[in-house]
């Protein structure tokens, strides 16, 4: 079993760190965040996965968190797991990768550094001049891109559909490689350069197939088709598969957004316009803002609605709201005049969000006497939307099923006005048109 030291317990870091303490190795988790290791040491964890509270638990005596850098001095591997956020031009911002790179004690033997983190291609072939440079050169080097997705991040690690490790050694490949031996997954091995474009290129194909049923779901919506039977029958096609054909109100999240832009940057930097990539990214923006044009086709100026907004993570089973499409959701609603009532079983404030969203902590509290719900985000608990309660308690029984999560049919006979994503629509005269009386004064 191997000595493994994280930078990062973030998202990335900590699954990692209790994914290879499951795996019977030793680590030692780093952080810069006083607060966040703090936590970590009492076992809380301070965002919500599932299975990482179980499992840092299970292997506490194999897992320690420090502030300290030389407590990694004796890893056998260095995984880099720190942000890589984007900046004003959109490039990712690698200035914590280098910061580690600098940060790195006095280190014996052949450790590798692992680059987890998401990063450009050609970052790898840089680390590797810089750690020479710092007279490092008995450090190897190793990309190790992480595929998991949150939510189910635990799940994805120890089974994934594949692993990839890049080095500019064979031997360091692998190192790398062995520390997951227990893992039944196909390896595949390459070099840094390519290994760095996996990723890039796996985020934007997903991203790709997003907008790409979100472009056929609004047409769908013209013309009278059904877009969850279009992508049923499309997805069963064996060449194209049913992953990622969903209609909704667009991705967001730490990764999609942030990398799209990265390999944008990255096309662009070296001379290349990629064009596909662009109407992705803004495909994406444009689907965030139809929600507001379905809710003023029932209900006409929103000045002085009440909008409950269900769901604020940018997806079920996280607490992320890097991204989160609910943020520009409920900033162009107040930009119309709507009042904004939001609930989320996990997220309860965000600074992202603007401080007149009024947060509460029931569905059937941001209900009542909202004239639309709208389904941001497909949380389980959001399937029995359409109960007599909720019609009950609503000022104007219109739903905006913003992940077509519910049954239309079934939505309209129990009294609601239903529109999905890419379905067809209920008759935009089911709900008075006149604005309510605040609206008017
Ligand atoms: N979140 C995901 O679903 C996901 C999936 C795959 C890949 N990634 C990539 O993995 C990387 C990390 O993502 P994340 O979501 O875990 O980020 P995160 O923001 O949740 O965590 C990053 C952590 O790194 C810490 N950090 C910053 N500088 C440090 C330093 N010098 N030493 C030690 N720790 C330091 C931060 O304090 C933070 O706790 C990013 O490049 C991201 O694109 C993320």
């Amino acid at each position: 079993m191997s000595r493994v030291g994280i930078f990062g317990a973030g998202w990335v870091g900590l699954v990692t760190g209790a994914c290879f303490a499951e795996l019977g190795h030793e680590v030692v988790i780093r952080d810069v965040v006083p607060e966040k290791i703090e936590a970590l040491r009492r076992g809380e964890v301070p965002f919500h996965e599932e299975q990482v509270p179980e499992l840092l638990a299970k292997n506490a005596e194999r897992l320690t968190f420090t502030l300290d850098v030389n407590d990694v001095a004796d890893c056998e591997y260095l995984f880099v797991c720190v942000d890589t956020p984007p900046t004003y031009s959109g490039d990712a911002d690698l200035s914590r990768v280098w910061t580690v790179v600098d940060e790195l004690p006095e280190l014996d033997g052949h450790p590798i550094l692992v680059m987890k983190s998401t990063v450009p291609v050609g970052t790898g072939e840089k680390v590797r001049v810089g750690l020479d440079q710092r007279g490092l050169d008995h450090v190897g080097y190793a990309s190790n891109p992480e595929f998991l997705a949150e939510g189910r991040a635990v799940r994805d690690f120890m089974s994934p559909d594949r692993i990839v490790v890049g080095a500019f050694a064979a031997d360091d490949a692998d190192a790398v490689s062995s520390l997951y031996a227990s893992i039944d997954a196909p390896m595949v091995r390459t070099d840094v350069n390519s290994a760095e474009m996996i990723k890039l290129a796996a985020n934007a194909f997903l991203m790709t197939r997003i907008s790409f049923i979100n472009e056929i779901a609004n047409v769908c919506e013209a013309t009278g088709a059904d877009v969850v039977a279009v992508a049923k029958g499309v997805g069963l096609d064996s060449r194209l598969g049913p992953h990622f054909l969903r209609a909704g109100i667009g991705y967001g999240g730490s990764c999609f957004p942030k990398d799209s832009l990265a390999l944008k940057q990255l096309a662009s930097n070296s001379g290349y316009h990629f064009q596909l990539l662009s109407a992705v990214i803004e495909v994406n923006e444009l689907q965030k803002r139809r929600v507001i044009g379905k809710l003023k086709r029932h209900l006409g100026p929103l000045r002085g609605r009440t909008i409950a907004l269900l769901g604020l993570a940018f997806k079920p089973n996280t607490d992320d709201m890097r991204e989160a499409p609910s943020i520009v959701l409920a900033s162009r609603l107040l930009a119309e005049g709507a009042d904004v009532r939001a609930w989320d079983p996990v997220v309860r404030g965000n600074d992202k969000l603007p401080g007149a969203v009024e947060i509460v902590d029931s569905v059937l509290d941001a209900v009542r006497g909202a004239d639309a719900a709208v389904i941001v985000t497909e949380w389980p608990q959001l399937a029995d939307l359409g109960s007599a309660e909720v019609h009950e308690a609503m000022a104007t029984p219109l739903i905006v099923d913003g992940r077509n999560l519910l049954d239309p049919e079934a939505t309209r006979r129990a009294g609601f006005t239903y529109e999905g994503i890419g379905r067809p629509a209920s008759p935009s005269d089911t709900v008075p048109q006149a604005p309510p009386a605040a609206a008017r004064t």
